[in-house]
């Protein structure tokens, strides 16, 4: 076995057919062309129209959600469906350090407080024995709420996030969030096309949010969608989602403070067309983690992630592990870098961030290893052509 840093480099260039890569780039067809021609021919380019239905359509079936809400992006998705579910100012709501800065700015745009607790090395996600534990120890149920003993503030929802698109645990935590009267709201912006035990991710709470950004799977340049089987929740996030306007033919009506999140139909016609591509997407991401694999397998030091039992991932993006004692992690991301191959760290963790630096905590012990380890390789869906 070697371990060299030329090794490293050596297995990525191999894998991706030694040519210069993003790490994840979108991928556009004649079909994409066509369908946004159709939409601007059509006039109806903003929130109105044919693509957003169908859209949506092509969601629901997808995922087997009975609602699908398309909204601006993925961080409105996760406001609304906060806002929708109930979070409150001044109250608590559990999330991983291990996650883009989106999902804890949703929790404060509801002026909750984001709470972190450690996540798992095999499913880069919240650890379910480890968040049953923390919460035993650290909250009370008074009157069916949970407090936080030392804040005395609510405790009120979860958000648990399918890291790289890898799903987490989620059943474990669906029981969790219930015996403990938390409401589960999943963040699944980079896990549409993975499952767990056969079911779509963000289909196991309340609801569940996904993104379209250019850099994910599919995408609608910008956009996002909340799922859900509870139609009353689906009624109001709609309703709040188009600036909470009463259905009248004519008059100006609006029953609350609502948002301007509805998806354009021009991001939408860009969905429809992305959508026909999903699964050959997919095909192709898991035969580039196939080659990843193969191609780290003789290396000493490096490991490539697997997805986790029960779970089948889109592999949005592929994650190596490094072995501190054998690599330099910032050297390994400093020489691929060089070679226009554009590896990345995983996101600082979000407790470390400045708004976010006095927020509540668990000890995050394995959260910090694996920002320590983590590299995110090229994983855009061609690099296997
Ligand atoms: C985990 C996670 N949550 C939320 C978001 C927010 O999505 P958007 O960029 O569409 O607002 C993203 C990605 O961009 C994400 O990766």
């Amino acid at each position: 076995m070697n371990s060299n840093y030329e090794d490293v480099i050596n297995a990525i260039k191999e894998t991706i057919n030694i040519r210069e890569a993003s790490l994840h780039e979108p991928n556009f067809s004649e079909t994409d062309y066509n369908y946004l021609k159709d939409c601007i021919d059509s006039n109806f380019v903003s929130t109105v129209g044919n693509y957003v239905d169908r859209f949506s359509k092509l969601i629901s079936q997808y995922t087997n959600s009975k609602y699908v809400i398309p909204v601006v992006n993925g961080t409105a998705a996760l406001h609304l469906s906060l806002l929708v579910a109930g979070v409150k100012k001044g109250q608590e709501v559990i999330l991983p350090p291990l996650t883009f800065v989106a999902t804890a700015n949703a929790i404060c745009y509801n002026g909750a407080t984001p709470h972190f607790v450690d996540v798992e090395k095999n499913t880069l996600g919240i650890d379910p024995e480890f968040l049953r534990d923390y919460l035993t120890e650290i909250s009370t149920k008074k009157s069916g709420k949970l407090f936080n003993k030392k804040t005395g503030k609510i405790i009120s929802a979860i958000v648990p996030v399918h890291i790289f698109g890898h799903p987490c645990r989620i059943e474990h935590l669906t029981d969790i969030a219930k015996e403990f009267n938390l409401v589960l709201i999943e963040d699944a912006a980079e896990s549409l096309g993975s499952f767990y035990n056969d079911k779509h991710t963000g289909t196991f709470g309340l609801a569940g949010t996904i993104s379209f950004n250019g850099n994910k799977i599919i995408t609608t340049g910008g956009g996002g969608a909340i799922i859900t089987n509870d139609k009353k929740f689906a009624d109001q996030a709609m309703h709040l989602s188009t600036t909470a306007k009463i259905d009248h033919d004519w008059e100006y009506l609006h029953d609350r403070i609502g948002y301007n999140y509805r998806m354009p139909n021009l991001n939408a016609a860009l969905g429809c067309s992305q959508f026909e591509h999903l699964d050959s997407f997919i095909i192709k991401k898991r035969k580039l983690f196939l080659k990843y694999e193969k191609n780290f397998s003789n290396i000493k030091g490096v490991q490539i992630f697997k997805e986790p039992k029960n779970a089948r991932s889109n592999y949005w993006l592929n994650t190596l592990f490094i072995n501190k004692e054998i690599f330099d992690k910032e050297k390994i991301l400093k020489l691929t870098n060089l070679k226009k191959i554009k590896t990345r760290p995983s996101w600082k963790l979000l407790n470390k961030l400045e708004p976010f630096k006095n927020c509540p905590s668990s000890v995050l012990k394995v959260s910090q290893e694996l920002e320590e380890t983590i590299i995110n390789l090229p994983s855009s869906p061609f690099l296997v052509d």
